[in-house]
């Protein structure tokens, strides 16, 4: 009897084994280590982004084995991913072996996230909240358009992620561009905003997230709002370089025409585009007595295969911008028949948001 209860004491606080598919790593969890971290430590490029289970990068499917969620993962995940047996990586820990189901590609080991240091070296303003601004760094980096980097400015308590606006080079690039929007309270764009930072150095540290193109041959789906423009130019500048001809439609929410920005950049874009390229901006705040004749509205309203020109449950959707326009873009895909194993997307949560995630206040 106390032996089986000793075996028992010491089962619970072995590592366990997990493995993560298509790639068939296999490495060991600690009993003390949530699956997101047992794989960092494993070298592996796993997704992650806020670690506190809210930003829904570190999700996978769980196909053996058993876990326990430390927090409750329905706040993140949809009730389709829940179904399908996604969990969160970074709030789980294991009670068996497990495998799960992670997109991570076999290059993925040579974008391992690692330390850079960086220097401002242009800015620019887009519209009256959100600045563009240029970024060398000490040595090139490697990642795929999509994805961010965690900026720590010095003197600062905490990091702020921030995803390329620029497409990634084979072989690294040190140029590196960010789109930053102002947030009221947020202390990083404060200072950022505050005066001219040209020449001024911070620590880097990525590439990071899940958000990057999947390959296919399907059309393309994207939805951004504010800055969340970011990622998707990234994105489509990518794959003009690599020749990737899929036909796309951009759907862009604003308030204002004096929030739409980079319209030169998707306009060149789109005379390049191989094949069907679609813009559509919606305004949702837009005086009626403005001479603007596009899209009014929320921009998820507009989500059908009208705008879009081809069938949406047959495409691949990525979405970009604040949680609540996420949440209703999700909710309106699953309607059009859009499976979720095919939609990806990055939340943007601000400092607002993020201090409440990580301290359960409001
Ligand atoms: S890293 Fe797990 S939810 Fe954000």
């Amino acid at each position: 009897m106390l032996g089986k209860l000793i075996r028992q004491i010491k089962s619970h606080f072995e590592p366990r084994l997990a493995t993560v598919e298509p790639l068939g790593k296999t490495f060991e969890v600690a009993s003390d280590q949530t699956l997101l971290q047992g794989a960092l430590a494993a070298g592996l490029a796993f997704p992650h982004h806020c670690t506190v289970g809210t930003c829904g990068n570190c999700k996978c499917r769980l196909k053996s084995g058993d876990v326990r969620s430390m927090t409750d993962a329905s706040l993140t995940l949809t009730p389709a991913e829940l179904a399908d047996g996604y969990i969160l990586a970074c709030q789980c820990l294991l009670k068996s072996e497990v495998t799960v189901a992670v997109d991570l590609n076999d290059d993925s080991e040579a974008m391992v996230p690692a330390q850079y240091m960086g220097t401002i070296v242009a800015t620019e303003q887009l519209t009256h909240d959100i600045l563009k601004v240029s970024v060398e760094i000490d040595r090139p980096m490697m990642f795929r358009a999509g994805q961010f980097a965690d900026i720590a400015l010095p003197g600062f308590g905490r990091h702020r992620s921030y995803s390329f606006a620029n497409a990634p080079v084979d072989g690294g690039t040190r140029q590196l561009e960010f789109m930053v929007r102002n947030v009221a309270g947020g202390e990083y764009t404060q200072w950022l905003f505050a005066q001219n930072r040209i020449g001024e150095r911070f620590e880097l540290h990525g590439p990071k997230g899940s958000f990057w193109l999947r390959p296919a041959e399907v059309p393309v789906l994207c939805v951004a709002g504010g800055s969340g423009m970011a990622p998707i130019l990234s994105v489509l500048e990518d794959m003009l370089n690599k020749n990737i001809e899929r036909p796309v439609a951009f759907f862009f929410g604003a308030r204002q025409t004096h929030d739409l920005y980079c319209l030169q950049q998707l306009e060149s874009i789109r005379q390049k585009w191989p094949g069907e390229f679609r813009f559509i901006p919606v305004l949702s705040e837009e005086p009626e007595s403005s001479s603007w004749t596009g899209s009014r509205g929320m921009v998820t309203e507009f989500l059908n295969g009208d705008y879009a020109s081809f069938d949406i449950a047959a495409s691949h959707a990525y979405l970009c911008g604040p949680p609540p326009m996420i949440d209703a873009a999700l909710a309106r895909l699953q309607s059009c028949g859009l499976g979720i194993e095919y939609t990806h997307y990055d939340k943007f949560l601000d400092s607002r948001q993020l201090e409440v995630a990580e301290n359960g206040v409001m």
